[in-house]
């Protein structure tokens, strides 16, 4: 287990790399998931760091995941929020401690970010869930049997027991409703079940976390969220349906067909994340 002195000191030189190459403090982090990657190259006025370029910056490994940082604007908002967007995230289940998981989230908080998006590929459990659809993350259920803050605290990153009434909050949620109407799409909200993967579930599982209360099973997210709101930031999440959960339909899950209704579903994805991203920075000026 890390110290937490020793987190903050990789947190310093994390964010200190990048400085040095863009001195602008981002207004919103975003974490994009599995076949979502692409939205960082829509930023213009951009700087991209690849991860190996920032100090302590873990390596992503799965297909899918790019691996850089860029800093840059909306386009078409020179005006707007400067965006922070993870390309690649690491997951638990690529054999990092939680505290790695979380690193980059806390890195882009630590450099100035007041909000956080997290977004993600997820399995639909609700029968009204359908492959492409877009849904806002209302709460969440960590199944991923640990916890991010466990450990040493330290106080100055946030406190011992942090609330967690509201991890997705929700003058944020309401924005993205609102982005959502005018880009036309529905976004419907639901819950999250954060699992570690990597095997997807049995359908014996899904319906186990059907009856629990969830809607959408994925295996990232729910760490950091709760790093993000141990340090303050406030968090949106938006799920990208890739799938019918195990059990739910009668075909098998495949990767492959995570990252294709991804890349379906992008353009809609970008257009809506773009959009609440914009109101999302007029809010907070
Ligand atoms: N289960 C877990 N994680 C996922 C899924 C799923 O069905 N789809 C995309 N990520």
């Amino acid at each position: 287990m890390t110290h937490p002195s020793d987190l903050r000191a990789r947190l310093d030189a994390a964010t200190a790399s990048i400085r040095a190459r863009d001195a602008r403090a981002p207004d919103i982090a975003l974490v994009l998931g599995s076949g979502l990657s692409p939205f960082a190259d829509t930023l213009v006025d951009a700087t991209v760091i690849p991860y190996p370029e920032i100090a302590h910056m873990p390596v992503v490994t799965v297909p899918g995941h790019a691996g850089k940082l860029v800093l840059g604007k909306l386009p078409g908002a020179p005006d707007g929020p400067v965006v922070a967007a993870l390309a690649g995230r690491v997951h638990f289940y690529e054999g990092h401690p939680m505290d790695t998981v979380v690193f980059a989230t806390r890195m882009l908080i630590s450099l100035g970010a007041k909000t956080v998006v997290l977004t993600n590929a997820a399995g639909g459990i609700s029968p009204t869930c359908r492959p492409g659809d877009l849904v806002l993350i209302s709460d969440h259920l960590n199944m991923q049997g640990t916890n991010p803050l466990i450990g040493h605290n330290d106080p100055t990153l946030g406190p011992r027991f942090p609330d967690m009434t509201r991890v997705y909050d929700p003058a944020l949620r309401a924005l993205a409703q609102s982005a959502a109407a005018a880009e036309g799409t529905e976004l419907r909200e639901g819950v999250y079940v954060g699992l570690t993967g990597p095997s997807y579930e049995t359908p014996a599982e899904i319906r186990m976390f059907r009856a629990l209360g969830a809607d959408l099973v994925g295996m990232s997210t729910v760490p950091e969220a709760i790093a993000a709101r141990h340090m303050g930031a406030r968090v949106l999440g938006i799920s990208c349906v890739t799938n019918l959960a195990a059990g739910v339909s009668a075909t098998e899950l495949s990767h492959e067909e995570v990252e294709h209704t991804a890349k379906a579903t992008r353009e809609r994805f970008i257009r809506v994340v773009r959009r609440t991203l914009v109101s999302i920075g007029k809010a907070e000026r």
